[in-house]
């Protein structure tokens, strides 16, 4: 199989979510289960590249004419990255907004992404089998393969997959941006793009799309329901037979307590040494208290809505009282911001918060804390609570997409991996919490509940797998 990823970010090139995780892992995955995989990305400001493939790459978009190029950025694991250069869009200082405020021309610079990877594989002596796409970014590539590219017979057998990894950013624009992304008019009606009065690119996908996949099994169920669906659940109902739920895998060669480069002192399942003092190290750094009797709470986490602090913003002090120190490191929603750093102030012994961006600062918290919090209103699939389970980093999650696909409650002695609340309520979050303290302070029980998480195998193969039969059941 022939496999084109096209995306709005991957790692090691551009990365403000676990998006950028999935595109930088998965293809090399694929690749080794004897496929041809390459990606596509922008080439935002910093991106290196390596030489420059297509010279000039003349797009229309709408009425205009964008002259791009397309680089190549070094390989990983063999897997080619291409670029897409056209400064005007990409050379920013953030991928998507600035200053808290979306890029007004969005719209435009996805568009350009999506005809610039049809462009870019027509230049390839053969067609792609699947075009592999995510989210509303580049939503647009089975639009346009349907509409401007019907009838091109280089696409006659080329299917598209979209990957759906939040529902709730979705690409919504005026009427009138329509003709500026050269999509035909007569698209605009409720069956299609039309999304009450606006058009909406990750709807378009929806529709357009051969099949649909979203990163975890659950998560495919809840969007179908209003309370989870953004008010997309109809549509995607009637798309039900083409969506599947497949979950994200981890990249081990990145998230590893056995050789990441990053922790103080390395460790493994038979040797939990080392975590100790990747705690006390944690602990130092920050100038918090550092009695090793206090479990450290850590978050690393995109300050939105969607992962629910405002649930801790109720219970946060208690917890303080009750006994936990916390880590955390984040960016976005000042109202998020500025409670953590208002939390800090308050209890400076035992709370530290860095804001920010900081990969190498993750892996440290990833090492050091006892557990890892995400209370998630919703969770399509999370990844840093499937980390955390290699570090021996308990999470602590509410049982929402992928958070209840990939931890087990720890009741008693079995064989769980976490503490799992189900209602979004501060009281439940408090409850479950208190349950992590007590079993905390019972170090045989709690050694348990590391070794269970450690143990527990999330690596890439299986859905690596599940993608390829996928992709075959559309070629
Ligand atoms: P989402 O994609 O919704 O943000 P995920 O859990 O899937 O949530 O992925 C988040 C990814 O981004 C993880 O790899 C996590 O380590 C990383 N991350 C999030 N916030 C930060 C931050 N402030 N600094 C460094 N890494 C971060
Ligand atoms: C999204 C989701 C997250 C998921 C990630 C990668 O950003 O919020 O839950 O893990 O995509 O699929």
């Amino acid at each position: 199989m022939r496999v084109l990823y096209v995306a709005s970010e991957a790692v090691p090139f551009a990365k403000t979510g676990g998006l950028a995780d999935v595109v930088g892992a998965l293809p090399k995955f694929v690749r080794r289960l004897g496929n041809d995989a390459i990606v596509l990305i922008p080439r935002y400001r910093g991106v290196k590249s390596r030489r420059v493939i297509l010279p000039s790459l003349t797009i229309p978009l709408g009425s205009s004419l964008k002259f791009c190029s397309i680089h190549e950025g070094s390989p990983v694991d063999e897997v080619r990255f291409f670029l897409v250069e056209y400064p005007d869009f990409y050379d920013r200082d953030e991928l998507y907004r600035h200053a808290g405020r979306d890029y007004p021309d969005n719209a435009e610079r996805f568009a350009l992404l999506s005809l610039a990877a049809l462009e870019f594989a027509k230049r390839a002596p053969l067609p792609p089998d699947v075009i592999h796409c995510s989210d509303w970014q580049t939503a647009l590539v089975p639009v346009y393969l349907k509409t401007l590219y019907r009838g091109d017979a280089f696409f006659e057998n080329t299917k598209t997959l979209l990957t759906i990894h939040n529902l709730a950013y979705q690409g919504v624009f005026p009427r009138s941006t329509m003709a500026r992304l050269g999509l035909p008019a007569e698209l605009f009606n409720m069956e299609q793009l039309e999304f009450y009065g606006n058009i909406n690119l990750l709807k378009a996908g929806i529709v357009f799309a051969n099949k649909l996949s979203t990163v975890s099994e659950r998560y495919s169920q809840e969007i179908r329901t209003p309370e989870f669906g953004c008010g997309l659940e109809g549509v995607l109902q009637k798309r039900a037979a083409d969506l599947t739920g497949i979950l994200n895998g981890v990249d081990y060669t990145q998230w590893n307590p056995e050789q990441d480069p990053w922790l103080v002192s390395n460790y493994s399942v038979k040797d939990l040494q080392g975590k100790q003092q990747c705690k006390m190290e944690l602990l130092n750094q920050f100038g918090i208290d550092n009695s090793l009797d206090r479990p450290l709470i850590g978050i690393i986490s995109r300050m939105a809505d969607q992962k629910g602090f405002d649930l801790l913003q109720a219970v946060a002090g208690t917890m303080v009282e009750d006994g936990f120190s916390m880590v955390v490191l984040g960016t976005g929603d000042e109202r998020y911001t500025r409670f953590f750093l208002a939390l800090q102030e308050r209890y400076p012994a035992y709370v530290a918060a860095k804001i920010g961006y900081d990969e190498w600062l993750a892996h440290k918290i990833e090492g050091g804390a006892d557990l890892l919090l995400m209370p998630s209103r919703f969770e399509p699939c999370g990844l840093n609570q499937i980390y955390s389970l290699k570090y021996g980093t308990v999470p602590l999650v509410r049982a929402t997409g992928g958070l209840d696909d990939t931890i087990q409650d720890y009741s008693d002695s079995s064989t769980g991996t976490g503490f799992k609340f189900d209602g979004y309520s501060p009281e439940a979050l408090l409850g479950t919490a208190r349950r992590a303290l007590e079993v905390y302070r019972m170090p045989a029980r709690w050694l348990e509940l590391v070794r269970n998480g450690m143990q527990r195998d999330f690596s890439w193969s299986r859905s690596a797998q599940r993608y390829v039969e996928l992709y075959q059941s559309l070629a």
